[in-house]
């Protein structure tokens, strides 16, 4: 029987699987490490009682390996986002909400250092010259260092809404961290990203009003329930702008992040 294709994303296509589950089934680009991972860290979040899908076992179907986990009834966040749009700003207040519960919570570093994660991906950016890498890769080292539980891919498609209760899917990237960073992350995906170019100008618009309203929104509530400053946040643009060169993203995309991280790497020498 062919399994119904239900979602999908940049890593995997999520099939319908038997009873009330889903099986999140990779494309073949991503390393067999990088799912042993998403699965380690699944079960990690699911047992400290996080929201978030009850992962049951690594498969192999069709060649391709796949976790299987409990399927969440609702829509995406994302989703909601689009077919309302003038509710952007309550639902920027919710990912905020949801965000800052989870960087409560104490992370083990058996889950891995976010430090770690984001100097490999620095090393491994494409764009960035040895100079530029090894001037961003010092500046990450005198950064905060904190072991709380971060996403590290936290935007409105990873967060699904079952009647009103939010459940945080997508794991790959956790890891123990400082929640600033992970913050920062999450402003750099709300605000920074391609508005296609083809489409017509009122969807453009639109998208540039939610884009706003959703980073605005975010920042204001999640500072008021950290008690962080903006400062506390900022600091942590150019080493994770930087990493996240080495996702697939539009060109136009990377751009933007290479302008940015140059910005701020001037601002940096100009200091010394
Ligand atoms: N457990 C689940 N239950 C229901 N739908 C899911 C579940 N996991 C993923 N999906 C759907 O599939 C989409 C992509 O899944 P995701 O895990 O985010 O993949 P990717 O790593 O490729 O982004 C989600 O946005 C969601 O719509
Ligand atoms: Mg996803």
């Amino acid at each position: 029987m062919k399994e119904k294709l239900i979602g999908e994303g940049r890593t995997a296509e999520i099939l319908q699987h038997k009873g009330q589950t889903i099986v999140k089934l990779y494309r073949e680009n991503v390393s067999e490490q990088n799912i042993l991972r998403e699965y380690k860290v699944s079960q990690f979040v699911y047992t400290q009682g996080i929201r978030s899908p009850k992962p049951f076992e690594l498969i192999t179907m069709n060649e391709r390996k796949g976790i299987v986990f409990e399927q969440i009834l609702g829509p995406s966040l994302l989703k909601m986002i689009s077919k309302n749009p003038w509710r952007v700003s309550q639902y920027a207040k919710m990912m905020a909400e949801l965000h800052y519960s989870l960087h409560k919570l104490d992370a083990s570093e058996e889950i891995g250092h976010q430090k770690e994660m984001l100097s490999r991906c620095i090393k491994e950016a494409p764009m960035l010259d040895i100079g530029e890498k090894s001037a961003i890769l010092s500046y990450l080292e005198h950064l905060p260092e904190d072991y709380k539980l971060c996403h590290g891919d936290f935007h409105p498609d990873n967060v699904l809404l079952d009647q009103e209760e939010a459940w945080v899917i997508d794991w790959m990237t956790g890891a123990a961290g400082d929640p600033n960073g992970d913050a920062a992350r999450s402003v750099i995906m709300f605000s920074k990203g391609a508005i296609p170019q083809q489409a017509p100008l009122p969807v453009k618009l639109m998208i540039g009003f939610i884009r706003k309203r959703l980073t605005k929104g975010y920042i204001r509530e999640y500072l008021r329930l950290s008690g962080q400053s903006y400062a506390d946040i900022d600091q942590w643009v150019l080493p994770v702008a930087a990493a996240r060169l080495v996702e697939w993203l539009p060109h136009t995309e990377k751009e933007q992040l290479l302008a940015e991280i140059r910005k701020r790497l001037k601002v940096l020498s100009a200091r010394k």
